[in-house]
């Protein structure tokens, strides 16, 4: 494989366990406000993060390449309220799109097929994602004066 693709491979990997640490952090700060609700659906969110570094691990096992660890740094948790949360997860999934198409990009570069196969999954994905914490930032917003409305966002979410 490509070098720059592998090396970008390697560095996703990281960047997913990064999300799903943001994620673990993000939810402890849901259930420690009391919105468990947020806290559950932000918890699967890191689990979700996981499997996504573990496709790609499964990726370069397949393709016989060499995985690399890096150190995961402690996310930010300042958060002023739950908008402020949901904006910082809508952010980052924008970096996260960015990234995956960085990839998909140098795997077209470098004519790896099966790579731009891959990585069409996580484009597909990051639609998803972005999408997700778009519409939950709209619906807070839309009702970041009402309180007692917010409860009831958090009460249907928290439903399987
Ligand atoms: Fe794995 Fe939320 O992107």
């Amino acid at each position: 494989m490509d070098n720059n693709l592998l090396e970008g491979l390697n560095r996703q990997i990281n960047q997913e366990l990064y999300s799903a640490y943001i994620y673990f952090t993000m939810s402890a700060y849901f259930f420690e406000i009391n919105m468990d609700g947020f806290g559950k659906l932000i918890k699967e969110q890191a689990a979700e993060e996981l499997e996504h570094a573990k496709r790609i691990y499964g990726y370069l096992l397949a393709r016989d390449e060499k995985i690399k660890f890096y150190p995961i740094e402690a996310p930010d948790n300042n958060w002023i309220n739950p908008i402020d949360a949901i904006k910082s997860a809508l952010q980052h999934e924008k970096v996260v799109t960015s990234l995956i198409s960085k990839l998909y990009e140098i795997s077209k570069e470098v004519k790896d097929y099966a790579g731009e196969i891959f990585l069409q999954w996580f484009v597909t994905e990051q639609v998803e994602e972005e999408e997700k914490f778009r519409n939950i930032l709209a619906k807070l917003e839309n009702v970041q004066n009402y309180d007692c409305e917010v409860v009831n966002m958090d009460r249907e979410l928290k439903k399987d």
